[in-house]
């Protein structure tokens, strides 16, 4: 399994991380269970160093101070990613708004420190550009906390190549962050996307929902396997006649699959991995057999054939949001 580097004097680490936002909330919530989570990440530890990748909205607070129990005693074994700029208004109804103020990042940054129980977090992401606030300001305050010994480096979440530019101008991107998958590719285009941003500029890409949330490995039948809270219930493009035509793509990613003896979750994962050598995508799940099967994937070496079946699979039916 060759590693992959968190920006251009990042340490080395596995080529595929672990996404820990659904052990807090999102995904049928019902099997949520704390102490499973823990395990989860523990055994991810166990092929560290590996990104472990959370925010400080997940669960409002609750998915940093999961990774701190994870981590006690382990922290070698991870480099740790966090965010902030998303403030949690309300978690019963999921009401989320932005504040990306300088004087908001410093507060939540010593309140990531405390649930994480570490000295400094090795990449602190600003979670969202807040409208209200010039992205320099967010910026500088981060590259503060970067002066400051308490933050290692810094990335971006969703950004265009503009504001990652702005950005970069006024202290080095070490990570973007987006949503990438074989149905959410605008972070490819080869003229706007992200991702050709990152491999020009030393740092690295951070495919999020790499798995279409769950959708692209198979394991879905309909728009009734969610439950009420559920994200992907209410999710375009896992509405009635979005889900049947999206199966279209999960069939193109079966096919290949077979040919290796491999999951779909596997391919559509190494499919990422394909983009580049600067990329890491960061799966999620509660479930040890998913981590073992998602982390196997940084050893399937897909052929032209298999990526150009894959790149021909048809585009997404409905918006991602
Ligand atoms: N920057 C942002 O705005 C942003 C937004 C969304 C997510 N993220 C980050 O990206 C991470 C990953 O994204 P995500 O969790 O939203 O979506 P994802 O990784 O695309 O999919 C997660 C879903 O896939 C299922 N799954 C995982 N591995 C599987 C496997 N091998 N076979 C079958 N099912 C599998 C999980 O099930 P179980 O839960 O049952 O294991 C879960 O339902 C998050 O955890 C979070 O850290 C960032």
């Amino acid at each position: 399994m060759i590693a992959r580097r968190v920006g251009p004097t990042g340490l080395a680490v596995h080529p595929v991380g672990l996404g820990c936002m659904g052990m807090s909330w999102g995904y049928a919530e019902s099997r949520r269970d704390d102490s499973v989570s823990v395990e989860v990440i523990r055994r991810a530890l166990d092929a560290g160093p590996i990104l472990l990748d959370t925010a400080d909205a997940y669960g409002a607070g609750h998915n940093e101070t999961l990774v701190g129990r994870a981590l006690a005693g382990r922290r070698a074994d991870a480099v740790v990613a966090t965010k902030t700029g998303i403030v949690v208004d309300d978690l019963a109804t999921r009401t989320l708004s932005r504040n990306a103020s300088p004087e908001r990042i410093r507060r939540c940054a010593d309140a990531s420190l405390r649930r994480l129980g570490v000295e400094a977090i090795d990449l602190y992401y600003l979670h969202r550009v807040d409208p209200d606030v010039p992205l320099a300001e967010s910026w500088g305050a981060l590259a503060e906390l970067v002066r400051a010994g308490k933050v290692r480096r810094l990335g971006l979440s969703e950004v265009t190549r503009e504001q990652a530019s702005t950005a970069h101008a006024i202290h080095p991107v070490a990570a973007v962050q987006s949503e990438l998958s074989l149905w959410t590719r605008e972070p490819l285009d080869p003229e706007t996307g992200i991702s050709g941003w990152c491999a020009a500029h030393g740092a690295c890409f951070v495919p999020f929902a790499p798995l279409g949330r769950g959708f692209l490995t198979g394991r879905y039948t309909g728009p009734g396997d969610f439950e009420a809270g559920d994200f992907r219930a209410g999710n375009p493009r896992f509405a009635d006649e979005a889900f049947a035509a999206n199966l279209r793509i999960v069939r193109a990613v079966e096919r290949v699959a077979a040919r290796h003896g491999a999951t779909a979750a596997q391919v559509v994962l190494a499919w990422t991995l394909a983009q580049g050598d600067h990329v890491i995508p960061i799966p999620g799940t509660k479930q040890t057999r998913y981590l073992a099967d998602n982390l196997a994937a940084g050893a399937l070496l897909l052929t032209e054939r298999d990526l150009g079946d894959l790149d021909a699979a048809p585009a997404a039916t409905g918006s991602r949001y």
